[in-house]
């Protein structure tokens, strides 16, 4: 797993979309699949700032999102329907018929699931998946349990995140306790993976998914077994990191070897 730490949630969301544009930029066709939550607000914004300069192109891409209430209907102001269409897609040039979110709604709950996974494979595969963490460990609403080779399903959300995701909605009973979302297998199919992490109150939990090891009670720990796995941690996230210190002087290096420095 490749570790770059930055100052703060800015600059995180910064060099977030600039990945995110240099990947655009080497393969204008990409496929995405998107998270979403507070995290990646700012590299939404961000890339929605870099489109209106004309710095990046959407037009031929595709995405996909990792998960949607189950219940909430796409207008619902607290879907991730909505969610996506506020904070990226009605700002870009991205078209319509060019991206899924899972159907919240939907009624065969296996068959839906199935043609989900049906349509990733059908477009070639995510090329690049964006992920944020949870408090406890999960990513997409692979709750501690999920199977590390789980499949996009239905899936009943921890108590933990119910409460993180009550301050969307107006109480806590109102919150969703069931999700639509894609696996660990699912995800772990992307050829590459762009995790975002920000804030102190996620540091303990990123310890683990860094450095502790493999298990289905910290599911995003699954990602140590990807090959192309990038996360971008700003300090706060990233102050229990044991390793820190290797990780920054990794960065650096890095940076010299793109400068012909070394
Ligand atoms: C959202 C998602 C979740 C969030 C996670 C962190 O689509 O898949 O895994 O990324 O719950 O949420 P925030 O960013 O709100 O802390």
């Amino acid at each position: 797993m490749r570790v770059i730490i930055t100052k703060d949630y800015d600059e995180m969301s910064r060099k977030a979309a600039e990945f995110i544009v240099k990947e655009l930029k080497n393969k204008p066709d990409s496929i995405l699949c998107l998270a979403t939550g507070t995290t990646p607000v700012s590299t939404y914004k961000e890339l929605v700032r870099l489109y209106k300069d004309k710095k990046v192109d959407f037009s031929k891409v595709s995405t996909f999102n990792l998960d949607e209430y189950y219940g909430l209907a796409d207008d619902h102001p607290q879907s991730y329907h909505y969610f996506m269409n506020e904070h990226l897609f009605r700002h870009i040039n991205l078209k319509k018929s060019n991206s899924m979110i899972p159907d919240g709604k939907v009624k065969d709950i296996e068959k839906y699931c199935f043609h989900y996974e049906w349509e990733i494979k059908q477009k070639g595969g995510i090329d690049l998946q964006l992920l944020g963490l949870g408090r406890d460990g999960h990513v997409g609403f692979n709750e501690p349990g999920s199977s590390l080779g789980s499949r996009t399903r239905l899936k009943t959300l921890t108590e933990e995140t119910v409460e993180d995701n009550s301050r969307f909605f107006k109480k806590k009973d109102e919150v969703p306790r069931y999700v639509l979302t894609m696996g660990i297998g699912t995800i772990m199919e992307a050829k590459k993976i762009l995790l975002l992490v920000s804030g102190e109150n996620k540091a303990g939990v990123l310890q683990k998914v860094v450095e502790g090891p493999i298990t289905s009670m910290v599911p995003a720990s699954a990602l140590q077994m990807h090959r192309n796995v990038i996360l971008i941690a700003d300090e706060a996230a990233a102050s229990r990191l044991s390793r820190k210190d290797y990780y920054v002087y990794v960065e650096k290096m890095q940076e010299r070897h793109e400068k012909g420095e070394i």
